[in-house]
């Protein structure tokens, strides 16, 4: 079972928004997805109330003791992908999914503030020697921000591609129970978090993410 876990103490830089995102577009073949919550907020068991539909699973957690018997749990059960949702202040939590991570995805709004918050995330996941990649989420179509934000990231680790972009399409999905690639099909924001999904898909199971940088810049 590949665990992916959506990290970043910033608030609101997407890591529920992604995850729902990225779990149901990685259903699209028919593979058993699950999402762990672990985030007393609840913002993916209201989606899953809203949602009437059995998958993804999704399991709530409120002690860090209990991450790793859900996950344990998850892989008899036949799950292929769990994707952990994190909060932004539960740190335990946070470092445990971290721990249990074989990719963490940072998500990031092009904003110097909200670079600059990624660092503690990113200590904490090299102390525990995980691998991660950023990505940018909620961005404009284009401009100098977008790609100074892409050059800090890149001189700071791996960023994913494609960037999300600030699309209304992700906060309806999140609104109706559904994932974006469900509410739209043929809509950029579905586009992106496919696309994403498969880069993402690819990291997991290629391993190493070493030496890769990539240079992709908007024009100021
Ligand atoms: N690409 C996007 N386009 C439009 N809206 C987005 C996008 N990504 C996230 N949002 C919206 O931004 C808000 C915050 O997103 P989300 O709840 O996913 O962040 P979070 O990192 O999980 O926050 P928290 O740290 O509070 O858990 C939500 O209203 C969500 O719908
Ligand atoms: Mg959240």
């Amino acid at each position: 079972m590949y665990v992916l876990a959506l990290v970043t103490q910033k608030g609101g830089s997407g890591k529920s928004t992604l995850a729902v995102g990225v779990a149901v577009a990685a259903m699209g073949n028919g593979e058993r997805v699950a999402i762990v919550e672990a985030d007393a907020q609840g913002t993916i068991s209201k989606w899953k109330e809203r949602r009437g539909h059995p998958y993804p699973r999704v399991v709530r957690i409120s002690d860090p003791a209990a991450i790793g018997g859900a996950l344990v749990s998850l892989e008899a059960e036949g799950t292929w992908l769990t994707v952990i949702d994190t909060a932004a202040t539960n740190n335990a939590l946070a470092m445990l999914a971290i721990a249990k991570a074989d990719l963490c995805l940072i998500p990031v709004r092009p904003s110097l503030a909200d670079i600059e918050a990624v660092i503690p995330t990113l200590i904490a996941i090299r102390r525990l020697n995980r691998r991660f990649a950023f990505v940018l989420n909620q961005t404009p179509p284009r401009g100098c921000r977008l790609s100074e934000a892409a050059t800090s990231l890149n001189s700071l680790g791996v960023l994913a591609l494609p960037y999300v972009g600030q699309r209304n399409d992700h906060q309806d999905a999140l609104g109706a129970g559904l994932g974006v690639t469900e509410l739209a099909e043929e809509g950029r924001a579905s586009e992106e978090v496919r696309e994403l999904w498969r880069w993402v898909l690819k990291k997991l199971v290629e391993g190493s993410l070493d030496h890769e940088s990539h240079a992709k810049t908007a024009p100021c």
